[in-house]
Parts: structure tokens; sequence; C-alpha cells
């Protein structure tokens, strides 16, 4: 491993991974291409501001001249671009499937040419869809049932057939929901964080029962790095924390590391084909040697203290970003109006 591109790394869990990158191999050229969508931060790759091994890349994975000039000299590609967030896929999906999917195909176009040694699709377990009891293993059907796991499910099987047709080195990850530092407040931890920190509602989708199973993301970061060693061309690997938490206890838990009350909470108009539960297993990478380092409790008591010591972070987002606010009025004015508090 000499120069690693790494795709979508100004956003929550590709910059997480370079981060780590640089921990564990200083000597490794790193190369983020990243678009910068509203989801994308330079303040992320802070710490490689005097790395001179390091390059950052502003472009789209779905134009085939940025993705050459990024991919060159690289043997290994770990793809975390996408746009990521479902309720926003409900809305207006078209972005999704560019990137998701057009872009998927792209890179890969490239990774080929240029014969890469490794190419680590990041997917999703929600390319499974929906499981109501047991858990999903690699080889279960895939039923995606909203535009964003359904782009994710077309880019995963996308990166499969280079391997199948064309041999290239693929490896599919697909990973349980990730929390932790940096990630975006459109997503339900960061979000119902911060509205708490700043006595806002939190709303909850329809009877808050669904169930997540929650990842670190610096576990997320670990087992990718692992599977860059361990893992085996043409395979895919679940990744999950093995922490399966309903909403409505998860933002209790996060009231409570904030010490504010539960009368915050609002019950808000359920999320359309909302799936109610994911739960994966992870016996196959387990088998390799990998395992979550972070339990739940510890992980999001962090969490949570880290949003409370960086609020440089997150408030220019949350106040000074017009996307943001227009985002926010789109989604939850309409479910705010007339919303309750559970009793
Ligand atoms: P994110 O939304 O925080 O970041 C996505 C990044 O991709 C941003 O920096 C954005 O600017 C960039 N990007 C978007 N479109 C692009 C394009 N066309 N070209 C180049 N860059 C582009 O997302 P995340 O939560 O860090 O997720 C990273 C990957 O992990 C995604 O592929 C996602 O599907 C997958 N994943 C996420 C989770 C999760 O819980 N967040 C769980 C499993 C898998
Ligand atoms: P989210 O963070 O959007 O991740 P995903 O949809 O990829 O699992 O949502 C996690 C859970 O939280 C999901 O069951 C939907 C729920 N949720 C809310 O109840 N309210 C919200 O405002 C958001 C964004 C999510």
């Amino acid at each position: 491993m000499k120069r690693v591109l790494v795709t979508g790394g100004a956003g929550f869990i590709g910059s997480c991974f370079a981060r780590r990158l640089r921990r564990e191999h200083p000597e490794v050229e790193i190369v983020v291409l990243d678009l910068l969508t509203y989801a994308g931060n330079l303040n992320n790759l802070r710490v490689f501001d005097a790395d001179p091994r390091f390059r950052f890349v502003k472009g789209d994975i779905a134009d085939p001249v940025a993705v050459k000039d990024a991919m060159e000299g690289c043997d290994v590609v770990l793809n975390f671009a996408a746009e990521t967030h479902v309720d926003r896929s409900l809305l207006s999906a078209g972005h999704f499937f560019d990137t998701d999917v057009k872009g998927v195909f792209v890179l890969l176009e490239e990774a080929r040419r240029t014969g890469v040694e490794r190419f680590i699709q990041i997917s999703t377990d929600e390319v499974y869809g929906q499981i109501l009891e047991g858990e999903f293993s690699e080889n279960d059907p895939l039923n995606p049932r909203n535009p964003y796991s359904a782009a994710k499910c077309g880019g995963d099987r996308l990166a499969y057939s280079f391997w199948a047709s064309y041999g290239t080195p693929v490896i599919v990850t697909r990973a349980s929901n990730n929390y932790g530092p940096y990630h975006y407040p459109e997503k339900v931890i960061p979000l119902f964080i911060t509205n708490a920190i700043d006595n806002e509602p939190l709303p909850l989708y329809g009877d808050g029962r669904n169930v997540r199973d929650w990842l670190h993301v610096e576990d997320h970061a670990a087992a990718l790095l692992f599977l860059l060693e361990n893992g085996v061309p043409g395979e895919t690997y679940n990744i999950g924390g093995g922490n399966e938490v309903e909403n409505i206890d998860l933002t209790r838990k996060i009231l409570r590391l904030l010490d504010k009350p539960e009368t915050l909470i609002r019950k808000v108009t359920d999320r359309p084909g909302h799936d109610r539960r994911y739960a994966l297993s992870t016996a196959k990478i387990r088998a390799l040697g990998w395992g979550p380092a972070y339990g739940f409790e510890e992980g999001l008591s962090e969490t949570v203290r880290w949003y409370q010591e960086n609020e440089w972070w997150w408030r220019p987002i949350k106040q000074g970003d017009l996307q943001y606010k227009a985002w926010y009025e789109k989604n939850y004015a309409d479910r705010l109006k007339g919303a309750t508090s559970p009793s």
C-alpha cells in the first residue's frame, strides 16, 4: 500500500478513515477526491493541513477526468463518496443515482484501466432492506426499500460485477448505522444531540420503535483497514456494532447524557417506507479476527461530549448554512406543527 485514494474523504466516515490511515501508516500517500457537497467539510481534514503526503482533489466521482487525475499512481481505492441521507432521497433522488451508481461505475472503469490492487466499495446494511427478526448474512437476498438504499444496491452489485467479469480486486462492505464525531447534523444522533443542547424539539418519526444497530465510526474505519490486509477480493463483508437500540431509547439516552427533559421529544409523522429494523450477522468478519472495540454506552457518551466541546464544528453548519436551514424547514416544519410530546 503506497498511495491510497479515499473518495468522499471530506465526509463523516471517509475523513475518519483517512485520519486513522495516517495514524497507522505515516508513510502512505493519501489522496482525497471529494465534490464538497453540503455534507463535505474541509474542517474534517484539518489534521492534514501541513502533511506533505496528503493531496486534496475537489471533483466528482462521476467525472472521468477528475477520477483519472485523482487515481493516478494509486494502488488502493476506497469509495466512500455518496449521497447518504434517506430522507433527502425520498424528496429528490436524482443525485443519488448520479453519484451512488454512475459515480461507482466511473471509479471502477478507471480502477480496471490502471490495475489497482484493491478497491473497497463502502456499501450499507440498508441494501438488505428491513428484517423483523434474526439477522442478515452476506448471501441473503437484497431488497432495498427507499431510493437511497436502491442506489447503494446498484453501486454494490456493480462493484461485484467488475470482480466477476474482469477480475478487478473488489471487496464490498456493508456496515450498519455509524455514529461518532464529525457526523453531519441531519442524521439522527448528531441532530438530536445538537437540538437538545439548544433546547430545540427532537422530531422522532412514527412510534419511535424502529431499531438500528449502532457502529462507532472508529470501529468502522478499523474494520476497513483490517479488510485491506485480510479481506478476500470478490467477497462481501458485513460490519456491525452489535448494538441494537430502539430510536425512543436512543433519544432518552441522549437526553439523559445532556441532562435535558423528555418534554423535548416530539412524535412526528413517520418517514414513508421507514425500515423497521436492521440487524447484521458479523460472523464472517469476526472469523477473520475483527471485532468492535467500542461499547455503545461509552461511545455515545464520548460522542455527546464531543458535540458539547466542539461547537466550532457544528454551529456554522446549523446556524450559518442556508442549505441546512432550507433542508430543516422542508423536512420538519410541517411535521413539527402540532406535534406532541409522548406522555
Ligand atoms: P457523508 O454524507 O458524511 O459524506 C459523503 C461525502 O461524499 C461528502 O464529503 C460529499 O461531499 C462526498 N460526495 C458526495 N457526492 C460526491 C461526488 N459525486 N463526488 C465526490 N464526492 C462526493 O457520508 P458518510 O456517512 O460518511 O458515508 C460514507 C459512505 O459510507 C457512504 O457511501 C455511505 O453510503 C456509507 N455508509 C454510511 C453509513 C452511515 O451510517 N453514515 C452506514 C453504512 C454505510
Ligand atoms: P438516520 O440517522 O437518518 O439513518 P438511517 O435512516 O440511514 O437509518 O435515521 C436513523 C433512525 O432515526 C431511523 O429509524 C429514522 C430515525 N429518525 C427520526 O426518528 N427522526 C429524525 O429526524 C431522523 C433524521 C431520523
